[in-house]
């Protein structure tokens, strides 16, 4: 039987794989179902996702199944019994279309045993590592779960050694001591808000400043992405917003976008500071290892700096933003599941690795 290998990212905005037959696909992590009946004549199935759901989202109701955590860090075993009872909660099914309808996309070779690696957050509880797990299960016949930034270390060259990977997601920021192994417990963290937080906060930012605007969580995205900056880089941020009279008006948001960003990047500083000190292998010294930003979140203008000043390390250790971000942990993973040999692919599935890790 030939052998597929596939490389998952379930991220709260993003779902990613990349495959060993060469194909790569990346779609929003959402899922309509119609919201009526009349909804419902729109559609040949009964869910839709990607162009269809951008183009017809006010006829749907829409659920990201990976947002705020839920289902990806923090399942309790008292969760997990009743997202597995016999009627499955509406995030494991959208999830479970989700994770179906991508990995059909990629054109495997019909009969092949389908082996996947799935990055999962840093402090993923080992409940929500087998809801993944189980949500993969279903589509594939072997299914390994790593830490995401380790996925994200994993899949870059041999420079990422001895680095540490800070993954900047819309759901967590993962941080992780990377050294070639599988990390163990006290090489890993999380923040367990990532953009999807700034985009909240800065959406009541917004509304405060100016209590006549309409302005969705979504557009807050938008407006971040647009004009966010930290540390010494600033942009201005004139932007049109649609009021509650039905009028347009220019609104000045440089202040408000910037020092949502600064609060969020200050988080990200407070736990890399708290990382850095949990580390406990004496080979690490920060002066002779790297930080590599991955994540949407890195694109952020002017983090790679704000990092380096507040930890005062310029022209000592470089942080940098590594290439392809929305696609490294994801190849990262395909790496991973490509190159273990089948005994430690056993290994693997026996015990998830951070599991394993813990209990070390
Ligand atoms: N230029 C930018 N400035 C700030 N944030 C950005 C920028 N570009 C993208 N982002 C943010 O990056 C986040 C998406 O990143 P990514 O695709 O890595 O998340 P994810 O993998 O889906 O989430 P997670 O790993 O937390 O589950 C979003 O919050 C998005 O708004
Ligand atoms: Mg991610």
């Amino acid at each position: 039987m030939s052998i597929a290998n596939v490389g998952i990212d379930l991220g709260t905005m993003y779902t990613v794989m990349a495959a060993s037959n060469g194909c790569r696909k990346c779609i929003a992590s959402e899922v309509g179902f119609p919201r009526d009946a009349a909804a419902g004549l729109l559609f040949d199935e009964k869910y839709v996702m990607g162009d269809d759901l951008r183009k017809h989202r006010k006829a749907l109701n829409v659920i990201r199944p990976f947002k705020g955590n839920r289902l990806k860090s923090a399942v309790t075993e008292q969760d997990y019994r009743k997202l597995t009872d016999d009627q499955p909660a509406s995030q494991i099914t959208a999830a479970t279309y989700l994770v179906k309808s991508v990995l059909d996309d990629l054109e495997l070779d019909s009969g092949a045993q389908i082996r996947c690696v799935v990055g999962v957050p840093s402090s993923a509880t080992i409940y929500s590592q087998k809801i993944i797990m189980s949500l993969v299960e279903k589509a594939a016949q072997l299914v390994a779960v790593v830490p995401e930034p380790f996925a994200v270390g994993f899949g870059l060259d041999s420079n990422a050694n001895n680095s540490i990977i800070i993954d900047i997601g819309a759901g967590t920021v993962d941080y992780c001591y990377f050294y070639g192994a599988f990390p163990a417990a006290e090489d890993l963290k999380s923040l367990l808000v990532g953009g999807d937080h700034v985009d909240k906060q800065l959406r009541k930012a917004i509304c405060r400043k100016f209590p006549d605007v309409k302005v969705s969580e979504q557009q807050a995205q938008f407006i971040k992405e647009k004009f966010g900056s930290v540390g010494s880089y600033t942009s201005p941020a004139a932007v049109e917003l649609p009021t509650k009279s039905g009028r347009v008006i220019s609104c000045d948001l440089t202040d408000v976008v910037r020092s949502t960003c600064q609060k969020f990047a200050e988080m990200i500083v407070e736990n890399l500071t708290s990382h850095l000190s949990m580390i406990e292998s004496e080979d690490f010294a920060i002066e002779n290892s790297e930080i590599l930003l991955a994540g949407g979140g890195s694109q952020l203008a002017g983090l790679a700096e704000y990092i380096e000043d507040r930890l005062d390390l310029r022209g000592q250790t470089e942080v940098k933003k590594i290439h392809d971000s929305r696609f490294a942990g994801a190849n990262g993973a395909l790496q991973l599941a490509r190159q273990l040999p089948d005994s430690y692919w056993e290994q693997l599935i026996s015990t998830t690795t951070i599991e394993k890790n813990k209990a070390a």
